[in-house]
């Protein structure tokens, strides 16, 4: 099939190259040049692991390359799919504009061409978007949906940092669609794919993928608010979880206590869904409390060290870990920024590393934190250690790693140390114990 694909974010990049790679023609296009110029040469402008790879592959052979024309690549494909960013505004609410520029774009072509067209939107929106906001654009060409083009929804359910693996190998594929012409389309698209495949109304595809993230984020907030239970009688959440999780009706993943859900999507969403639902005037009690024991945990995390380390004022923090999880140098909503934050309004001070996200981390907080190349330059000297993430180089340090630490304190806020080790010589502090 032809495909084109709009925006060449991760979400965009990750599946045009992986519908290359199941033998489709596809089309990315981006109105940044320098995007468009990197994908040509076959560099992925994000990292994600096995991109570079892949993108190589198919653009050496010629099944995928960018370009910024939009009105070409959609006279000359058959299938568009809209992956462009869809950000928070400050109320919450979702902001549409990318996706609207996009789409206003393709309204010239659709008008001048004499094809039958799917346009599907991948792009997280709040139910009913792609018919209320989106049609009415494409309507402005004089064509007919259901008769000129077909209409679509097709929710990703990418994590970042194995997007790929994500895409090639999903757990199912949501299929909405305005009738079945448009869901045959799109279900050609993912012939390849030997997955249960739901096929819905445009509508519910959208909420099915504010559900599971709003179900994956009350997950991690219930375990968050399990594990604080645990703390106050000395036991172990995530033992408590392994024995839940053992319940086919309850899988253990998503139930990891720590200092919080951060990134790109579950804020994001969540605030979105309660935004929508303020709208339709329903009340969300159940997603407020995951927002709020969301906001509380690190700072929980702060109180409890301040409480056993009697204070922090003029201490020496090493903080490893800023990324919003381990793996990316993506900081967005991460949750080392309350940690550093709460951290430095009490006097600490503060040096950070993380191997990837250094950089982006000081745009938030310019000039206020001090970054160490290494992890064993900012563990020097350090009363107080705080592993916010799950970064490999995290997992499975021995006491060793923490041998030139001044104090010997050590908060694992991502439970990656095996605690048995640190009983001895250090005071360990394991969120959800
Ligand atoms: C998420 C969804 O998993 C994906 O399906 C969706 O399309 C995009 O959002 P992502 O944001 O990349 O993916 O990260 P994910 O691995 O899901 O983790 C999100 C946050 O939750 C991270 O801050 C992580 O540290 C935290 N988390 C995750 C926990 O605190 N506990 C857990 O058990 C799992």
């Amino acid at each position: 099939m032809k495909i084109s694909i709009i925006g060449t974010g991760y979400v965009g990049l990750v599946s045009g190259v992986g519908f290359a790679s199941k033998g489709h023609d596809v089309t990315c296009i981006d109105i940044v040049e320098e995007k468009v110029d990197k994908i040509n040469r076959g560099e992925p402008p994000i990292y994600e692991e096995g991109l570079e790879e892949l993108l190589k592959d198919v653009v050496s052979n010629d099944r995928l390359r960018a370009t910024k024309d939009t009105e070409e690549a959609i006279k000359e494909t058959e299938l568009t799919f809209i992956c462009v960013g869809t950000p928070s505004k400050q109320d919450g609410s979702v902001d549409l504009s990318s996706v609207e520029k996009a789409v206003q774009d393709m309204v010239q072509p659709l008008k001048e061409k004499d094809e039958y067209h799917v346009f599907c939107v991948k792009s997280t929106v709040v139910p009913g978007t792609t018919e209320e906001k989106v049609l009415p654009i494409l309507d402005r060409s004089g064509k007919k949906v259901g008769e000129d083009f077909g209409l679509g929804m097709n929710p990703e359910f990418l994590r970042e940092g194995i997007a790929l693996e994500d895409f090639l190998n999903p757990d199912r594929i949501v299929l909405g669609g305005w009738d079945e012409k448009t869901l045959e389309i799109l279900s050609k698209a993912y012939e390849k794919f030997e997955v249960p495949k739901l096929k819905t109304d445009i509508k519910t595809a959208e909420m099915i993928k504010y559900t599971s993230n709003a179900l994956l984020a009350t997950k991690i907030s219930f375990a968050n608010e399990i594990s604080r239970i645990c703390e106050s009688i000395g036991i172990d959440v995530y033992e408590v979880m392994d024995g839940v999780g053992l319940d086919d009706r309850l899988k253990r993943d998503f139930l990891n206590a720590g200092a919080g859900f951060g990134g790109s999507c579950f804020p994001k969403d969540v605030k979105a869904l309660v935004n929508y639902a303020k709208e339709k005037d329903q009340e969300t009690k159940l997603l407020n409390s995951v927002l709020s024991i969301n906001e509380e945990q690190p700072v929980h995390i702060i109180n409890r060290l301040e409480y056993v380390s009697e204070g922090v004022k003029g201490k020496k923090i090493a903080f490893l870990g800023l990324a919003f999880k381990g793996g990316t140098d993506d900081v967005r909503e991460t949750r080392a920024f309350p940690m550093i934050t709460r951290l430095l309004e009490l006097g600490a001070d503060v040096i950070a590393y993380d191997p990837e996200a250094s950089e982006n981390f000081n745009e938030l907080l310019p000039g206020k934190v001090q970054y160490a190349n290494s992890r064993e330059d900012a563990l020097e000297d350090a009363d107080i250690c705080i592993i916010q993430n799950d970064w490999d180089e995290f997992k499975n340090l021995t006491p060793k790693d923490f041998g030139h630490m001044k104090g010997n304190i050590i908060v694992d806020a991502r439970r990656v140390l095996n605690r048995e080790e640190f009983t001895d010589d250090f005071i360990y502090i394991g969120v959800g114990m």
